[in-house]
Formats: structure tokens, C-alpha cells, sequence
């Protein structure tokens, strides 16, 4: 088919796409006047963990991400395709949360466009020259408007890339940190602040009255760097890692199984509706979620179609139509505030997703045009307490 691209139009995949993303806000984050920083991609991840032994087993011996640094207090990590110091840092603590969400800027400059910009926002910023962590230089961090630990760096030392070292692979290798997921009440207002902060939306679940459940929002050339989900936060719901084929997947999940580890496996594999990408779920030893992902599509031309998902699609989150375990839909890790302390956790007042989906009758399709409901044996799957 042909796209008329000043129209919604719906494709024959059973969604919508259009040119602009149909997220608005009445409640908006004042847009600053300052420039935003020129976010190149997502970096690192800062985690903090309550057994710093059984963390680094559940990252390094079964997943085998590869250790740049390791005391007895923290652990520095990277896959396999990544020259900057790390993508993952565990650092010992009283409370399992997230200390920081860390991107990428693309110069010098754009760390202090980053101070400017969240400065004028009224946001606690903190900037330190010799920077947060090992392996990065002058960082800014901040208690973004959404109540999230964010930070910008440009310097970073450079690591050994250990794409052509096949001896150290494994057969689920992960090769580069693909995204984040945060879970924030208010999503059109937390997807209206992204755009401002340069992003551009991929993606979008909705319903026909306009509430909107999850966005995803992408810098680099993917569907996205990090997702918005709708629900109490601030929190965050995953990182994930990527790796290179279906099949590396498949390799996790026997060697959990293997190793008697399968309690790990929250859900999945699958494919996903949204983004494509073959995807596998995972809880570290505190419940941190782990989400490993592969082959999504290109997004990088400016008039990238933006995708848009009826929320009653049993085919948005699963391709296959898989249910969504409830966990997925309700936990989530704190996030840390600079002072290291937990940040509040604000309850989403919309409707969640979960309740329109899971335990309520003939509100799901697989087909949006069937008149009739869901065979009965079909309909019990997405009802709380039906699974056996
Ligand atoms: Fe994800």
C-alpha cells in the first residue's frame, strides 16, 4: 500500500502510522529556552545491589557481560561490541535501586548545554569534573523533572572493543546496551519533556479516549534509547542489552534452565508487537529487570513513520498474542535521588494497562474487526489468577 503521510493510516499489520506522534499534554514541562544537549545514545546504567557476589554472578558468569573494573564494593561492566569504559555499573548498598541513567553527549560542549538546560528547569543539577564513576570525565547529573537520576558525559577512557574476540563469547553474547525503560504516571507529559530534551517518538500504545500507556522515544537510530510505561514511578521497569540473533536468546534461556536458574525467566521469549524485536525478560538476583532484545528496525530518516498501538491489540506486546505476566505490569526498581536516597513513588491515576487488558472480558482482539468475542479458553488467559 501506499501511505498517504498527512493522514493516520492503518497498515495492514493491524496498526496505525502517521507523520506526528499523537501524544499531547495539557500539563506540560515548561519548554527551557536553553538549547538541550545533542544526546548521541544511551551509556550506562548505575544499579545498586544488596549482594554484590550473587549480582556479579548473575552478570558475569551466566550472562557474561565482560568486567573493565572490580573492587569489593563495585563492579564495572561492557558487551561485547562497546570501547567506552562500561555499560553497566553494580554498586554495593542497603537498597536495591537505580542510581543512574547515564547518555552520551557529542561533545564537551553538550555537557554544559545539559547543565544549562535542566538548571533552567528548576532541577537539582550536580556537576563534577572528575566525574561520578571510574572511566568518565566531566559529567553533569540531575533529579530530571520526572524525578529520574539522569546524566550527560562526553569523556569517557576508551576500552578494548571485544567484538573479534569469538574465545571470550558465549553463545547468548550481549554485544551493546540497546535502551532503557522508565515507568512515570503521566506519559504524554513525561514524552512532551523527552521531545524537548531532542528526542523523537517511535512508537505509541493508546486507547480510542486519547489515554496513553507507554512511549517509546529513541536518539539513536533504533526504535528507541529509552521507553516511557505508564504507572506509579518514578521507576525503572528494565535496561536492556542486545545481542545478535534469535538464537543467542534461545541460548539464555537453556543455559537457565541448565543451571537450574529458570526462576529468573519472567517472560518470554517472544516477539514483540511493538518494535519487532525478538525480546526475553529477566530478574537479576534483587529484582532488577534485565531484558535482552534483538533485531528491531532502522528509525534515522526524519519522516520515520510513527507506529501507534490500540491498547486492546493482543498483538502489542506479544506478536504471538502471549499474554503479559502480571509482574511485568506492576514491579519495578526505585530510582535514587543524588543524595543516594529513594525517590518517591507517585501513583499513576489513569487507567493502567493491566486493568483494561488482563481480567476484563471481551475488552482484547486479536482481530479488531471480528464481531465476535474471544473463544472462552483464549478470554481465561488474560484474567488474574486464571493461569495455572
Ligand atoms: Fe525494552
Amino acid at each position: 500500500m501506499t501511505i498517504d503521510k498527512n493522514k493516520r493510516t492503518l497498515t495492514s499489520s493491524g496498526f496505525h502510522v502517521s507523520q506526528d506522534a499523537p501524544v499531547n499534554t495539557d500539563n506540560p514541562i515548561p519548554t527551557p529556552e536553553a538549547p538541550a544537549p545533542d544526546v548521541l545514545r544511551v551509556a550506562y546504567m548505575e544499579i545498586q545491589v544488596t549482594d554484590l557476589a550473587a549480582s556479579r554472578e548473575f552478570y558475569v558468569d551466566i550472562l557474561g557481560l565482560h568486567v573493565t573494573y572490580e573492587d569489593d564494593k563495585e563492579i564495572y561492566l561492557r558487551s561485547a561490541e562497546e570501547f567506552i569504559h562500561h555499560n553497566l555499573v553494580l554498586k554495593q548498598g542497603d537498597v536495591a535501586a537505580v542510581g543512574a541513567f547515564s547518555y552520551r553527549v557529542r561533545s564537551p560542549e553538550d555537557v554544559d548545554k545539559a547543565e544549562a538546560f535542566y538548571t533552567e528547569l528548576g532541577c537539582r543539577v550536580e556537576r563534577r569534573a572528575d566525574g561520578f564513576v571510574r572511566g568518565i570525565g566531566d559529567s553533569v547529573r540531575v533529579e530530571d523533572p520526572l524525578g529520574f537520576p539522569y546524566e550527560f558525559f562526553y569523556d569517557v577512557d576508551h576500552v578494548e572493543r571485544l567484538a573479534w574476540r569469538y574465545d571470550l563469547h558465549i553463545p547468548g553474547e550481549l554485544v551493546r546496551l540497546d535502551h532503557f525503560n522508565q515507568v512515570t504516571p503521566d506519559v504524554p507529559r513525561a514524552a512532551r519533556y523527552m521531545q524537548d530534551l531532542g528526542f523523537r517518538i517511535t512508537e505509541e500504545i493508546s486507547d480510542s479516549d486519547g489515554t496513553v500507556y507507554a512511549a517509546w522515544m529513541r536518539r539513536k537510530p533504533t526504535v528507541h534509547d529509552t521507553a516511557m510505561t505508564g504507572g506509579d514511578g518514578p521507576r525503572m521497569h528494565h535496561v536492556a542489552f542486545a545481542t545478535h540473533e534469535k538464537h543467542n536468546i534461545l541460548a539464555i534461556c537453556d543455559k537457565l534452565g541448565a543451571l537450574r536458574r529458570s526462576d529468573a525467566i519472567e517472560r518470554g521469549p517472544g516477539r514483540h508487537g511493538v518494535s519487532n524485536a525478538f525480546y526475553l525478560y529477566l530478574r537479576d538476583p534483587d529484582g532488577h529487570r534485565v531484558e535482552i532484545y534483538t533485531q528491531d528496525y532502522w528509525t534515522g530518516d526524519p519522516d520515520n513513520p510513527v507506529v501507534s498501538w490500540d491498547v486492546h491489540d493482543n498483538q502489542r506486546r506479544d506478536w504471538w498474542g502471549t499474554p503479559v505476566v502480571p509482574s511485568w505490569y506492576t514491579d519495578a526498581s526505585l530510582v535514587l535521588d543524588l543524595d543516594g536516597k529513594p525517590q518517591e513513588v507517585v501513583e499513576r491515576t489513569e487507567e493502567k494497562e493491566m486493568d483494561v487488558t488482563i481480567g476484563a472480558d471481551g475488552f482484547s482482539y486479536t482481530r479488531a474487526d471480528d464481531d465476535e468475542d474471544m473463544p472462552d479458553w483464549k478470554k481465561g488467559e488474560f484474567k488474574l489468577g486464571h493461569q495455572l
